[in-house]
């Protein structure tokens, strides 16, 4: 019976997070406010929770990364995790070792869960296959990217939702403007955010998603950043329209909830989010278009395109940046551009999504977020969080 319950248990668990589509908008809510706690905790003098303690993450990367493999690494350590980061190139895989051998090897050796990135799409998904373990995709060809998107959407909901909840909930986000235009609105500080941000509001708002209009400019057609937003946006409830060149663009419509265009100077006037693509031309990007010159010239964001968008506009990018091929060096830079921010947003983001399938797995990324606040517990069912819980505002067990 014991046994019976242990396997339905370990079925119920999580397998990962493999797509955006894995979640709806109350299990995308839950990492939000899990988000927000976790983000206090990190401006804290000790940036630091027992919550994982005795868990290690494994990062099997069979592509180059910066952002997404050293925030895995800080918000896993974060959490008190151990870490280990395996490089493909410099791996048994060399030798001729099988992925599957590998992963298998590395769960025998004491990995607890597993963020993979590969060229081929899919790859992370069979990994769920091979192993007992939760498994995140941190990319997979041009397939999907799901923890940059939940961060992409976390920055956008810092910077949109408090200035909705800031006592301008009437308005709609396009009519916000700063107070330099003489209108309504909130000043903007030296890095371009806005003083009420942060300002005791309800930072759990979806709401201010379904005012924003979101451009995605480049190369569509090869992003699993793109995909992956356009899913998360869609949730929400947010508009996106796709722009870049035909041969750039999605072949059809199909599967897409976003309008597309071809001319960016077009739309930049009437969006609130300017996300702009990387030309990823280790997947051939550069066979699509004339030249590099030529692509910057029609869908380059530079200083003239940058005055074109509304004052209250905001400028994203995943990284790595091309400067100069899509994006000018002094937008990256801009009062507008949230792309650092972005980069700060990954290891709240990626805290929660550890902390959810390794310390409150559910079985489920779609269950009410009334149990955001429960407890992940030890082999022994004793709380070992409760410091690290009430630390960060998180209700009890018996409150879930
Ligand atoms: N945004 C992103 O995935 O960046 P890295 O390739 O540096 O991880």
């Amino acid at each position: 019976m014991a046994q019976q319950d242990a396997m339905a248990s370990a079925a119920s668990r999580l397998a990962g997070l493999i797509s955006i589509r894995d979640l709806d908008i109350a299990g995308i809510k839950r990492i939000m406010q899990l988000s927000d706690s976790f983000s206090e905790v990190l401006g804290r003098d000790i940036p630091k929770l027992p919550t994982l303690r005795g868990k290690t993450l494994a990062i099997v990367f069979a592509e180059d990364s910066t952002r997404t493999r050293t925030s895995f690494e800080i918000a896993a350590k974060r959490l008190s995790m151990d870490v280990v980061t395996l490089n493909a190139s410099q791996s048994s895989l060399k030798k001729g070792e099988t992925l599957r051998d590998t992963l298998k090897n590395l769960h025998a050796i004491g990995a607890d869960a597993f963020a993979v990135r590969h060229s081929s799409a899919g790859v992370p998904a069979q990994a769920t296959r091979w192993l007992p373990v939760p498994v995140i995709n941190a990319g997979d060809g041009c397939h999907e990217h799901p923890t940059q998107a939940l961060l992409d959407c976390y920055t956008i909901r810092q910077h949109f939702a408090p200035a909705i909840g800031a006592g301008q909930s009437r308005e709609p986000v396009s009519s916000l403007r700063y107070a330099r235009n003489g209108t309504a609105g909130t000043e903007p500080d030296s890095s371009g955010s806005t003083a009420s941000i942060g300002s005791g509001v309800a930072q759990t708002d979806l709401e201010c998603f379904k005012k924003l209009r979101v451009a995605i400019v480049g190369d569509i057609e090869h992003s699993r950043v793109a995909r992956s937003l356009v899913a998360a946006l869609d949730i929400l409830g947010a508009r996106t329209v796709l722009v870049a060149p035909k041969t750039l663009l999605p072949r059809s419509q199909a599967g897409w909830p976003s309008e597309m265009s071809t001319s960016l100077d077009e739309v930049l006037p009437s969006v609130d989010v300017c996300y702009i693509l990387r030309l990823q031309r280790e997947r051939g990007t550069g066979m699509y278009v004339p030249t590099l010159r030529e692509y910057y010239s029609y869908y380059g964001i530079d200083e003239r395109r940058y005055a074109m968008l509304p004052d209250h506009a905001v400028i994203m990018h995943p990284g790595p940046l091309n400067r100069g091929v899509e994006i000018d060096n002094t937008v990256a830079d801009s009062p507008k551009s949230l792309i650092l921010r972005q980069a700060t947003s990954g290891v709240a983001v990626r805290m929660a999504v550890l902390y959810l399938l390794l310390g409150h797995n559910t079985g489920t990324w779609k269950a009410d977020d009334r149990s955001v606040g429960a407890l992940p517990r030890d082999n022994t069912g004793r709380d070992t969080t409760t410091e690290s819980t009430s630390q960060i505002g998180l209700p009890e067990a018996a409150d879930a």
